[in-house]
């Protein structure tokens, strides 16, 4: 939500600026701004794309400067306005010139508001952020790390934020509680942002900010110290990052990049985890809580969105191939009902980002209820990776697009290699893990045959392209496909989708169903294809169009269904490995087919770090 950079260096900041909110427009895009420092503040805010502030910054003539910072914003606290939009700046009668970026919620900033409206202020903006710029300006009295670090003392909520003062234009400082910041280390600069890619390309050296943590930088050096002045050393490491890997290739939209990198994205995933010779799964990250983990008595996997849906298939491969007892749940639901978690319990947070604010809250609160937690996550020294006890990494590479895809793939992958690295100090027998193993390494390949049919579902995809109301169904396994196949149609093409459980369709959906509503089933060959096939013969007596998801080689589903979308056979509980490609396609080209704007759908952000 919001993405956030900043500049201290010898170069112009402008430049680098705008490159830096176009690599993070991902994570925001309702209004863009920048501010620099140069012989006093220059500020440009609008509502809009960062092009739009693009072209704001070019009327004006340029902005010069050695010194800025910039920002792509999210709504939360106020409308989308140009007034809303960030940079943020005190009381321009009673201040200092301090000017601000915020990513996050300032929670008590009505309390904070009503004080500083007492002592003389006046707001220009609705948002939480101004009220942290004027108490940066009441507390500052000559030095502007202390006076952050005053004003962070006083407050309560989530931030990563940098802040300038037009009395100290060497200066930047920057701080970070609960939303996402990184530090480049360039040569005599520094470049600070919400997630590498707005760094990569000036440094690979980088430090991330710890909670509570506040960084002074001037142009030949930093310090970081707790928000209570203490002195923090700050880890500084080398970035693992191929600018290639963010750039968009040959391909029209990141999503559609990131569907087809999926083959390359799970091999890396398996990559010297999966060990068919000796029967064996390696996951260096959670080795030494192998034992704990092969006496636990129950699992609850939690997540939002499409990382939920990875929990559920992930309940699936757990009860059946490890036999530990697993729940999963909405993050944001589990924290709040009071859940019962204990010694015996593990607790495995799914995040592609590792930043969703729900899911790291529900982690926290199992971790306080003495639950062991492992996060599945993609992005590494994320905050929900930094909070669990142990982790797996996806490792399949950067996910731009709004609309999650290779991430829920390798959730699940990581899901299946858990689920055997648990069963097999369980009960699973040597013979049947490397059978499994072998199907898991030949998963990727699978998938390369589905990505053929893009074309084949493009022009199924433009028979239904008007219709307003899609049905998703699925049974067992492929029951969470459903409901990702609705998700990713909604999501980017706006078009009303529900994915529900086959069976479920005959307690109420079923009255949707009129002449040509497109029902789309995951019809593959597994223990319980021949009730799908029931459920479907009941779509076509009512007049429902059927798309179906079905096994190579099954003729019979094409005499039943409108259209077939083939994959390859796998083992069913692998099936979901498979059968959401299809999906992730036909929501892909329906959304290009009306004309929307996949990677950037309206409402959306990247990572939703706000409860
Ligand atoms: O970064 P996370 O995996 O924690 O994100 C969770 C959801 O916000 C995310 O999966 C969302 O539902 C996607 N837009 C779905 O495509």
């Amino acid at each position: 939500m919001c993405g956030i950079v900043a500049y201290i260096g010898r170069r112009q900041a402008t430049p680098i600026l705008l490159e830096g909110l176009k690599r993070l427009e991902y994570r925001g895009y309702d209004s863009a701004g920048i501010a620099i420092l140069n012989e006093g503040l220059h500020v440009l805010r609008t509502i809009g794309r960062v092009q739009v502030l693009e072209e704001l910054v070019e009327k004006a003539g340029g902005l010069a400067g050695t010194i800025g910072m910039a920002h792509t914003r999210w709504a939360t606290h106020g409308t989308v306005t140009d007034r809303n939009a960030h940079p943020h700046m005190d009381d321009a009668r009673l201040g200092h010139g301090i000017v601000i970026i915020h990513n996050g919620i300032i929670e008590n900033y009505s309390a904070l508001k009503q004080y500083l409206i007492e002592k003389g202020h006046a707001f220009c903006s609705e948002t939480d952020t101004e009220v942290l710029a004027h108490l940066i300006g009441e507390l500052y009295h000559g030095d502007l790390e202390t006076a952050v670090q005053s004003a962070l003392r006083e407050v309560t909520g989530a931030y990563a934020i940098a802040v300038m003062c037009k009395e100290e234009p060497d200066t930047l400082v920057v701080a970070r509680k609960g939303s996402p910041l990184m530090v480049g280390v360039g040569n005599g600069e520094y470049v600070v942002a919400s997630d590498a890619s707005a760094i990569v390309s000036h440094t690979t050296q980088a430090f991330t900010l710890a909670d509570y943590t506040v960084a002074k930088l001037t142009r030949n050096s930093f310090r970081t110290t707790t928000i209570d002045n203490i002195p923090t050393t700050a880890e500084i490491r080398e970035l693992e990052f191929d600018l290639a890997q963010i750039e968009l290739g040959d391909f029209d939209h990141f999503m559609l990049k990131e569907i087809f990198e999926q083959p390359r994205a799970l091999r890396t995933c398996l990559q010297g985890r999966v060990d068919v010779r000796s029967s064996n799964i390696v996951l260096g990250g959670i080795g030494d809580h192998a034992r704990t983990l092969a006496n636990v008595k129950r699992i609850v996997m939690i997540g939002q969105g499409t990382a939920l849906h990875a929990c559920m298939v992930g309940s699936y491969l757990m009860e059946e191939l490890a036999k530990v007892v697993t729940d999963y749940d909405f993050a944001s639901e589990f924290r709040y009902r009071n859940p019962i978690v204990d010694f015996g319990t593990a607790v495995i947070a799914v995040s592609q980002s590792g930043e969703t604010a729900d899911t790291l809250a529900a982690l926290q609160e199992a971790k306080q209820r003495g639950a062991l937690s492992l996060g599945v996550v993609n992005v590494v020294g994320s905050s929900i990776s930094r909070e669990t006890d142990a982790g797996v990494y996806l490792r399949v590479g950067p996910e731009i697009g709004v609309a999650s895809t290779k991430a829920f793939l390798g959730q699940v992958m990581v899901m299946a290699m858990l689920s055997v690295y648990i069963g097999r100090r369980r009960y699973l027998s040597t013979d049947f893990v490397s059978g499994f193993l072998r199907e898991l390494e030949a998963i990727p390949t699978k998938i390369e045959r589905v990505l053929e049919s893009s074309a084949l579902i493009k022009t199924a995809t433009a028979r239904y392209i008007d219709r307003e109301n899609w049905l998703f169904l699925g049974r067992g396994v492929n029951y969470p496909v459903a409901l990702e196949g609705a998700l990713k149609l909604k999501e980017i093409s706006y078009i009303h989708a529900e994915g529900m459980p086959a069976a479920e369709m005959k307690h109420g959906p079923i009255a949707l169903i009129d002449k040509g509503m497109p029902v789309v089933f995951v019809a593959t060959k597994n223990s319980q294809y021949e009730k799908v096939l029931s459920n479907i013969e009941e779509v076509r007596a009512r007049g429902g169009a059927v798309i179906a998801v079905a096994t190579e080689g099954d003729d019979h589903v094409r005499t039943l269904a409108d259209d077939v979308f083939y994959v390859p056979d796998v083992p069913e509980l692998l099936q979901p490995l498979v059968t959401v490609v299809p999906l992730q396609l036909l929501a892909y080209h329906a959304a290009v087919m009306r004309g929307k704007d996949v990677d950037k759908p309206r409402n959306l952000a990247k990572s939703v770090t706000v409860e």
